[in-house]
């Protein structure tokens, strides 16, 4: 159900939850001051509560006054990239911060999200915490529509159109001297090159006992059609598949447009999957001979996670 901004702030200060617009994803929003609301976040998603959330702030003061300590970078980063699709989690005061929020952990992740109905509500009700406003393991929402199909025609969404991005923000991580990437996302390695001196590494290593990013955990990202990565085809294949205008498949296929442009590619990317379900096809190819530099890596990622949480391997 769409909503106005007096309508969210209104919400929002009164312990209740909205989805609220950025320029990556939806996201699925609690005042940090309420935790009934942060509880009822979790539920709402069926969200495993070892899964921190990210808490989206409107200014570099107001995050900087949660941290114990501001890591090497940590100004420079902030100032090139916020507002931005870009989260860091830093060290923080532990008592200003919900353990819920942080599941427990020492740190939480902050970011300065960059769409003007975002920044004007958290103006209006301070912090907010908001993960991607979708059922867990699920897609993520682009638009208001999207938001309705996991919670319902009357859940409260302030629209704010379609998102610009279309992928969740990059995470990162200061660890052993150096800034990580734990979650590949909007921004790329090499966006990081000329602020940090340095293309940050991707720490994607989940064998130990405290993972960096608890997220990456979890199943991600997967419609319930069963997707298959693809890099070829030939000429007697048939069925759907997420593929790009330009180029041509078998004509059995029935093909669905990513886009041209990485960027155009990651707006659609969860639409296209969404879609899938809604129109209950069972499984898809996706045609994996795109490049792999830049926002063509982060889409394969996306990709693979939701290719593996397909029905045929969780059966
Ligand atoms: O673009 C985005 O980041 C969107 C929009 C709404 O801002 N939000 C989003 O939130 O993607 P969510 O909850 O779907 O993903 C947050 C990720 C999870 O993988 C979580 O484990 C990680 O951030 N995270 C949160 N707090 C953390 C912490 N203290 N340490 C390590 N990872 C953390
Ligand atoms: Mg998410």
């Amino acid at each position: 159900m769409r909503i106005y901004l007096d309508q969210a702030i209104s919400l929002l200060n009164s312990g209740q939850l909205a989805a609220v617009p950025t320029e990556t994803v939806y996201g699925l929003a609690a005042s940090i001051h309420y935790p009934e609301a942060i509880e009822q976040i979790f539920s709402l998603k069926g969200r495993p509560s070892n899964n921190p959330l990210i808490i989206h702030a409107s200014s570099i003061q107001q995050v900087a006054a949660y941290a114990s300590l501001l890591p090497k970078g940590f100004e420079a980063l902030a100032n090139a990239f916020w507002p931005g699709p870009m989260t860091l989690v830093l060290p923080i005061h532990v008592e200003k911060i919900p353990s819920t929020i942080r599941s427990g952990l020492p740190t939480a992740a902050f970011r300065i999200p960059n769409h003007p109905l975002a920044l004007e509500l958290i103006d209006q009700t301070g912090p907010l915490v908001m993960p991607s406003a979708n059922l867990s393991g699920k897609p993520s929402s682009t638009c208001i529509e999207h938001v309705e199909q996991d919670f319902g025609a009357g859940f409260p969404v302030l629209d704010g159109g379609a998102c610009s991005n279309g992928l969740e923000s990059t995470v990162l991580i200061f660890q052993e001297s150096e800034w990580k990437i734990i979650r590949q996302g909007s921004l790329t390695p090499d966006q990081f090159l000329p602020i940090l001196g340095v293309c940050p590494k991707i720490d994607s290593d989940l064998t130990g006992n405290a993972p960096l990013c608890p997220g990456q955990l979890y199943r991600h990202y997967a419609p319930k059609a069963q997707l298959i990565l693809k890099e070829a085809f030939h000429p007697g294949d048939q069925g759907v598949v997420i593929g790009f205008p330009g180029k041509e498949y078998p004509s059995k296929c029935e093909v669905r447009y990513l886009g041209k442009t990485p960027q155009e590619s990651a707006k659609n990317l969860y639409g296209v999957l969404r879609q899938l379900d809604i129109d209950q096809i069972p499984s898809a190819y996706i045609d994996d001979s795109f490049p792999s530099e830049g926002l063509w890596m982060t889409l394969r990622e996306r990709l693979k996670k939701a290719s593996q949480g397909s029905a045929s391997s969780h059966s």
